[in-house]
């Protein structure tokens, strides 16, 4: 029997988006296994919680064909050799994410030469897209469907929820009433 192709899809997902989504779907189809990979340790602070972030992966990629969600501490290349993977997918949506990518596929490279760096590019649609202007849209109350997968949009909203403005408790602290 030959030996499953296994791809890593690193990143941080806080939130995954429409846009990683695509990049799963692409790399599905030319991989037997796909592990899509949350980072505990990236250095930006993060809105989910790993565990909420695999939540919301497993729940958007059901049904794709042999994709996965795990969270993984320390270096990407150790979590490559715990799994098997023979590539890491990173996405390149503009010029301007090549200088980062670049960089750290070398140092990857340096470190675990027997494992390989694909980049893939998204759909056109999604080359504006990231985490972090979702989240900026989704905090002031902007709508984000389309841009990521339905239980993301629904973790944002619960995430940025206004406190509860009905409560009988908030109303009576507020008039002063007893009772
Ligand atoms: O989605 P991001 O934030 O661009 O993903 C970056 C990520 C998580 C892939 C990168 O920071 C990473 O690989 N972190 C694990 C630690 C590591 O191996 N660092 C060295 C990379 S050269």
């Amino acid at each position: 029997m030959t030996k499953p192709r296994v791809a890593l899809f690193p990143g941080s997902f806080d939130p995954f988006t429409n846009g990683h989504l695509d990049l799963a779907r692409r790399a599905s189809a030319l991989f037997d296994e796909v592990v899509i990979a949350v980072a505990e340790n990236s250095a930006k602070s993060s809105l989910f919680t790993p565990q909420e972030r695999v939540a919301m992966i497993e729940a958007s990629i059901r049904g794709l064909k042999g994709a996965s969600a795990i969270h993984f501490s320390g270096l990407l290349v150790d979590c490559a050799r715990r799994i098997g993977a023979q590539a890491i997918i990173r996405g390149l949506r503009a010029v301007s994410d090549f200088e980062f990518e670049f960089q750290m596929a070398l140092m990857n490279r340096r470190l675990e030469p027997g494992v390989e760096i694909a980049f893939l590019m998204p759909s056109q649609e999604f080359t504006y897209l990231n985490s972090t202007l979702v989240k900026e849209v989704a905090r002031h109350g902007g709508k984000v469907s389309g841009l990521v997968p339905p239980l993301v949009e629904k973790r944002l909203r619960e995430k940025f929820a206004p406190p509860a403005t009905n409560s009988r408790a908030a109303s009576r602290k507020a008039t002063g009433k007893a009772g």
